[in-house]
């Protein structure tokens, strides 16, 4: 999920002092100002955006949960790290539209597989066309429903154990660590989890009586108790990124 979308003008200066948004507890961008979130944007993401992205960003910008989307420059960096690993079967939970699935898309080889779950199918529909458009919906097998029972049958199956190059969660928080204790095991070794929103609108640091959006607060201790465990857990590395809402790459080491 994006926490940058809804972006408003970059920093206004009020009697000779900068105020951002950034002072308040949920806002989306984790950066210094906005105009330096803005300058990234314009500079090295819009330019380089694929025209189909483009499109679907504009779309989604006119759904009213279009705060859930991933961000351009999220969009920009799962593509890098997909080449970069040269994956080729991967999986998606949490769709909505298909931002990051379509940047997913878009990176693999022809040959690449997606295996996308979402318990709603009618935002991925929204998308739908334009990853038709691009000639990229043949990669993608859509499931709609919850991920954890899916997950399950996934993993009683030893076949699809150590098959996934790369897996992305982006969906109910509150679920991230059933998610890990079934994707470790389908992920290779030498593969890797994304586990996105780990910095959760920055709640993770703000005193537990911070004004906080409702979603924001219910969601934190999850995301606090997740950080925690990736931490600790010895059968991956991890690399905590300050890219849109916070991402969290974990290599399987074992
Ligand atoms: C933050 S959005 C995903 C954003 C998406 N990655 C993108 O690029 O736009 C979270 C999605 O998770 C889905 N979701 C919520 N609970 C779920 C569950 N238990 N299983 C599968 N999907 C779920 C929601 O329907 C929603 O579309």
């Amino acid at each position: 999920m994006s926490t940058a979308v809804a972006a408003t003008p970059a920093a206004a200066v009020t009697n000779g002092e900068e105020k951002t948004r950034h002072q308040e507890v949920g806002h989306k961008s984790l950066l210094q100002s906005d105009a330096l979130y803005q300058y990234i944007l314009e500079t090295s993401v819009y330019p380089r955006e694929p025209p189909a992205m483009k499109e679907l960003r504009d779309i989604t910008a006119k759904h009213p949960w279009n705060l859930m989307t991933t961000s351009a420059d999220e969009g920009q960096f799962l593509s890098m790290l997909l080449k970069l690993i040269g994956a080729k079967n991967t999986m998606e939970i949490g769709v909505y539209t298909g931002y990051s699935l379509l940047a997913t898309a878009l990176a693999l080889p022809e040959d690449g597989k997606i295996l996308a779950m979402d318990v709603n199918r009618e935002n991925y529909e929204l998308g739908l066309p334009v990853i038709q458009k691009a000639g990229v919906a043949h990669k993608i097998d859509f499931r709609e429903g919850p991920a954890l029972p899916l997950l399950d049958q996934l993993v009683e199956d030893p076949s699809f154990h150590g098959s996934y190059d790369f897996i992305f969660v982006d969906a109910d928080k509150d679920n991230y660590l059933n998610y890990h204790k079934r994707i470790l095991d389908l992920v290779k070794v030498g593969g890797v989890i994304g586990y996105d929103n780990t910095l959760w609108n920055g709640s993770v640091v703000a005193p537990p009586d911070a004004p906080m959006r409702k979603y924001v607060r219910y969601y934190r201790d999850f995301v606090l108790e997740l950080n925690k465990a990736l931490a600790a857990d010895e059968r991956i590395e991890i690399c905590q990124l300050p890219v849109g809402d916070g991402i969290t790459l974990c290599r399987r080491v074992k």
